[in-house]
C-alpha cells in the first residue's frame, strides 16, 4: 500500500524537479504540503509495534491476569461499535484499518489474577489493538491459549498485546507448566532481565544481586524453556536454578551455563599495588 504512495511521491517530487521553474510559486506550495500529508500519513502506517524480549517469569510478574482460555468468538471495532470480524464494513474508504479487536473467550485457568477484579465469568472478553502495528494480537477461533495482560480502565477491561505471553497452550513444556504452578510466583522479587554483556534492560531501581541475566538465544533459548530465575536460601539474591534439561539444553546449544559464570565473577583477582607495597615486583 504505502509503495504506491511512495512511487507517487517520487514521481510528484520529479515533476517538481524537472518542472520546478515553470511553476508558480503556490503550486508548489500546494504540492509540498501534500507531499507532507503524505509523508506523514506514510509514517503511521509503516509505525510497528515494539517490544522487549520479556521472559516468562517476567511476563508473569510483571501481568495483571495470566490465564488459559479459548476463543470463542472474535469482534473488531473500524469506528464506533464493533461488528464481527468477518464483515466487511459498508464504506471501505472510512476506515481501513481496525481500531480494536475483542475476543470472547472461555477461561479454563486462572494463574494469576487481582482480588480486586471482580468480573471474572466463565465467558469473558478480551481486548487488544486492531493491527499489529498498534501491538494487536490476532487469536485464533476455538485455539486455546496461555495469556498474559493488564486490566485497565474504569470498567476492568481486560487487555492483552503481543509484548505479553501469548502462546498456544499445547506447546507450553513441563518447566513453564511448572513456573506458572509455582516457580514463577514465588520468585517475583527476582528480576529476570535481558542483557547484551554487562547492559541489561530493566529497571534500574532493582538491587543488581536480585537480577538473573539472560541473552536470549533467537533460535532455541534454554532459559525461556527451562529456566527459573530463583531467591537464594540465604536472601541475598537471585540466581538461575539448575535443573538436567536446563543444563543439556544449554550443553547440546554449546553455551554457558549461567551458575558458572557467576562463579567465574566472583573470583575474579582484585589486585592492588602501590609503590609501597612490599615484595612485588613487576617483571
Ligand atoms: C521480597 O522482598 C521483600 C523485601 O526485600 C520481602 O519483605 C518479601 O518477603 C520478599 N518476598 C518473597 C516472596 O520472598
Ligand atoms: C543458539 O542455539 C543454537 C542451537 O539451537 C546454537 O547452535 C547456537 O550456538 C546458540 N547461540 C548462542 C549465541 O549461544
Amino acid at each position: 500500500m504505502y509503495k504506491d504512495r511512495l512511487l507517487f511521491i517520487r514521481n510528484i517530487t520529479l515533476d517538481l524537479i524537472l518542472q520546478g521553474s515553470s511553476f508558480k510559486m503556490n503550486r508548489i506550495g500546494e504540492l509540498l504540503s501534500l507531499l507532507i500529508l503524505l509523508l506523514v500519513s506514510i509514517v503511521e502506517e509503516v509505525q510497528a509495534c515494539t517490544c522487549f524480549p520479556t521472559h516468562p517469569q517476567q511476563q508473569y510478574c510483571k501481568a495483571d491476569f495470566v490465564i488459559v482460555a479459548t476463543v470463542k468468538r472474535e469482534e473488531v471495532r473500524y469506528s464506533k461499535s464493533f461488528i464481527k470480524s468477518d464483515v466487511i464494513p459498508e464504506d471501505p474508504n472510512f476506515m481501513r484499518f481496525p481500531i480494536e479487536r475483542k475476543f470472547k473467550v472461555r477461561i479454563h485457568r486462572k494463574f494469576k489474577l487481582p482480588k480486586t477484579f471482580i468480573g471474572w465469568n466463565k465467558n469473558n472478553f478480551l481486548y487488544t489493538g486492531g493491527s499489529g502495528a498498534s501491538c494487536g494480537v490476532m487469536l485464533k477461533n476455538r485455539v486455546t491459549y496461555l495469556l498474559s495482560g493488564q486490566i485497565s480502565g474504569p470498567d476492568q477491561q481486560l487487555r492483552i498485546s503481543m509484548c505479553g505471553w501469548v502462546q498456544e497452550y499445547k506447546t507450553l513444556n513441563y518447566h513453564q507448566k511448572k513456573g506458572l504452578n509455582y516457580y514463577y510466583k514465588h520468585n517475583c522479587n527476582c528480576s529476570v532481565q535481558w542483557c547484551t554483556y554487562d547492559f541489561c534492560n530493566g529497571p534500574r531501581d532493582v538491587d543488581p544481586s536480585f537480577v538473573c541475566k539472560w541473552e536470549p538465544n533467537w533460535t532455541n533459548d534454554c532459559y525461556t524453556k527451562h529456566g527459573f530465575c530463583t531467591q537464594k536460601h540465604d536472601g541475598t539474591g537471585c540466581h538461575w536454578k539448575k535443573n538436567r534439561k536446563f543444563k543439556n539444553c544449554l550443553v547440546s546449544n554449546n553455551e554457558k551455563f549461567p551458575w558458572r559464570q557467576n562463579r567465574e565473577r566472583e573470583i575474579a583477582p582484585q589486585i592492588e599495588t602501590n609503590e609501597h607495597s612490599p615484595g612485588f615486583e613487576w617483571p
